[in-house]
């Protein structure tokens, strides 16, 4: 299906690979998607493996990313790395607000916001990712939720960067349960998120802001979701652990 904006998919390995792991890995990604230039495609090791990786993906069509950073600059924040220790191995791409973080480390909507704020003045370009948990769901507030979370984790971005920027829609009930939204749920919120944005922004914007699906995706559901007119990507989990898995959610993409 073609669509004025180029899908985006991501892999998204977590707390997943040694540096040994990651190359295998990287390199089976590499030989798998090498012909293909319809897709921008990133995978997003953790950092200990970004250096490595990052050597591995010279002169290839794979983009790194990072899956987390601060929101400050370099200075005495133990723990912590800096969107230009990122940008000494290419990062081009980094990971804000996933559900796993919001959970486990209390991250904000307005700290989301200052980290993507940061990331763009190191021209990383943000994937912020949003999302209800089930008991949102059946509670019937899906649309308060991701509204509040999209306007507050982008607040304060300008058209230029908001284009720069990719938000991931990824329901907490669906990631890493094998449970999949439907494609129709998906587009539902997705045409939600992109009105939001036409709020935020203009319309012409909003229409440029790529908006990627999250949650179990897999190669046997990856062509239905990436056919909804709203759906402009992945960001994968568990099937980005392996090179084939990835490239066959890539490959029934296009
Ligand atoms: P999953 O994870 O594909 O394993 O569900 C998606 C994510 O958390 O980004």
């Amino acid at each position: 299906m073609v669509k004025d904006r180029k899908l985006i998919i991501a892999g998204n390995w977590k707390m997943n690979k040694t540096v040994a792991e990651a190359l295998d890995l990287v390199n089976g990604i590499k030989r798998e998607v090498a012909s293909v230039k319809e897709v921008d495609i990133v995978v997003a090791p953790p950092f200990t493996a970004l250096e490595s990786v990052s050597k591995a993906l010279l002169n290839s069509n794979v983009r790194l990313g990072a899956q987390n950073m601060s929101e400050n600059g370099p200075g005495a924040f133990t723990g912590e790395i800096a969107a230009t220790m990122l940008k000494e191995f290419s990062v081009r791409y980094v990971i804000l607000g996933h559900s796993e973080r919001r959970q486990y480390q209390k991250e904000s909507d307005e700290l989301i916001a200052k980290k993507a704020a940061a990331a763009h003045a190191s021209a990383l370009k943000p994937i912020v990712c949003v999302g209800e948990t089930l008991s949102e769901r059946e509670g019937g507030i899906t649309e308060k939720v991701i509204g509040t979370q999209v306007r507050g984790s982008l607040a304060g971005l300008t058209r230029e960067q908001i284009e720069e920027t990719i938000v991931a829609y990824e329901p907490v009930w669906a990631i890493g349960t094998g449970k999949t939204a439907s494609s129709q749920q998906a587009q539902d919120v997705h045409a939600f998120i992109r009105k939001v944005l036409v709020e935020m922004f203009d319309d012409a914007t909003a229409r440029r802001v790529r908006i990627q699906y999250g949650g179990s995706v897999k190669p046997s559901n990856a062509r239905e979701l990436m056919g909804m007119p709203d759906v402009d990507g992945a960001l994968v989990g568990g099937a980005a652990l392996e090179a084939r898995s990835f490239a066959d959610i890539i490959r029934n993409s296009i």
